[in-house]
């Protein structure tokens, strides 16, 4: 059975072999398998470029990576914290709404969904004093901005607040600068641009983070410092952990490596990225994002007219074995392509011979622009 090919932002197309080394049966106590946590948890590290020697840990938690990201804010935040949270999409509202469901302190920052962040403003509060934790999403998924996540690092540190990055699709999809951003604690999951498939997310904090919020967790199943206790100490997970997907991201991560690494997968992204904005441009779509501030993990296209039926563009499109992703931007209808995963500039192209007849079948009145 051949799958249709996943243009979304996750969860995402899978090489065969990933999949394949989930065909195994391993007990959670298994020597074996916890051999695989151990050099899983090594491989999280280097793929960012710090080690347990400098003081980083990677600590994996069962669930989406929305159960990471709880994990991160629900444990490490003291009582008296105050969070600031960046805010430019869906994401960043997420993490706003779970800092204010655990009934802790927060203001945001809003800027609109094709804007980068106000860096004065975020100096402007900052400088109010007060806040304890700042946050922001790396690639705002919901439209496929790319934040600046090192200056508002900067900025941070300036105000000494804890720093905490949702890179969930974009780390091990793009290079930066893991300790120049100056981050303490980061968030990805097993099934984004790792290539692996749903079951677990990561945190990749400092050390000193986890034991100075010692006892500050407000839940038993997502104690993120608990969980990597349990880890370091014998190694295991403390509850059933997701087996098979551990081991198939085991295989997905020596597949990072065989591709040339971070800056290898992201050279594919790119390449993805940028013949489907070439070939859409040409055949009459917009991109919603500035072009200067777009990264090549997913773009989000404009309708291109006011009664435009995206369902059934949708619906013809997989009819011709190809799966795209709606809009979530609030402010203008749009729907989106992805560029990641197990695809290929190869793979783009016949997405778009695709559109190409599915915009003819429509009739849809597009003004293609020259490449
Ligand atoms: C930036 C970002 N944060 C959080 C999430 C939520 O991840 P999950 O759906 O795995 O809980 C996503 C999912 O796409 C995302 O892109």
């Amino acid at each position: 059975m051949v799958d249709k090919p996943l243009f979304t932002p996750g969860p995402l197309t899978t090489s065969r072999t990933v999949k394949a080394a989930m065909s195994r049966d391993l007990g959670s106590r298994d020597t074996e398998f916890i051999r695989v946590i151990r050099d899983l948890r090594n491989s999280l590290l280097q793929l960012a470029g710090v080690s347990q020697a400098d003081g980083w840990e990677a600590v994996l938690m069962q669930g989406s990576g929305t159960f990471s990201i709880e994990s991160v804010i629900s444990s490490i935040t003291p009582p008296d914290g105050k969070w600031l949270v960046i805010i430019n999409g869906a994401y960043g509202e997420r993490i706003l709404k779970i800092i204010e469901r655990h009934g802790i302190a927060a203001e945001a920052i809003r800027s609109a969904e094709n804007k980068l962040p106000d860096l004065a403003a975020i100096e402007g509060a900052l400088g109010g004093g007060g806040f304890t934790h700042v946050a922001v999403v790396h690639c705002e998924t919901t439209s496929g901005i790319m934040n600046p996540i090192a200056k508002i690092g900067a900025l941070a540190k300036e105000h000494g607040c804890v720093y905490f990055v949702d890179s969930m699709s974009a780390f091990g999809g793009l290079e930066f600068d893991f300790a120049g951003s100056q981050l303490d604690c980061l968030v990805s999951s097993a099934n984004k641009c790792v290539q692996g498939v749903p079951g677990f997310g990561f945190a990749i904090c400092r050390r000193e983070l986890l034991e100075a919020t010692e006892g500050h967790a407000r839940t038993i199943s997502l104690d993120l410092t608990a969980q990597w206790r349990g880890l370091e100490g014998n190694g295991q997970f403390r509850f059933t952990p997701p087996t098979h997907t551990l081991l198939a991201f085991a295989q997905a991560l020596r597949e990072l490596d065989e591709e040339g690494g971070i800056a290898a997968r992201a050279a594919r992204y790119r390449a993805n990225h940028d013949a489907c904005v070439a070939g859409m441009r040409t055949m009459g779509f917009t991109e919603f994002v500035p072009e200067n501030l777009q990264g090549h993990i997913i773009t989000s296209f404009l309708y291109p007219t006011d009664d435009f039926d995206f369902d059934e563009f949708y619906n013809r499109l997989n009819e011709k074995g190809f799966v795209i992703y709606p809009g979530k931007v609030t402010k203008a209808n749009c729907f989106r392509i992805g560029h990641i995963g197990h695809l290929f500039p190869a793979d783009t192209d016949a997405l778009l011979t695709a559109i190409r007849a599915v915009a003819g079948e429509m009739n849809l009145s597009l003004s293609p622009k020259p490449a």
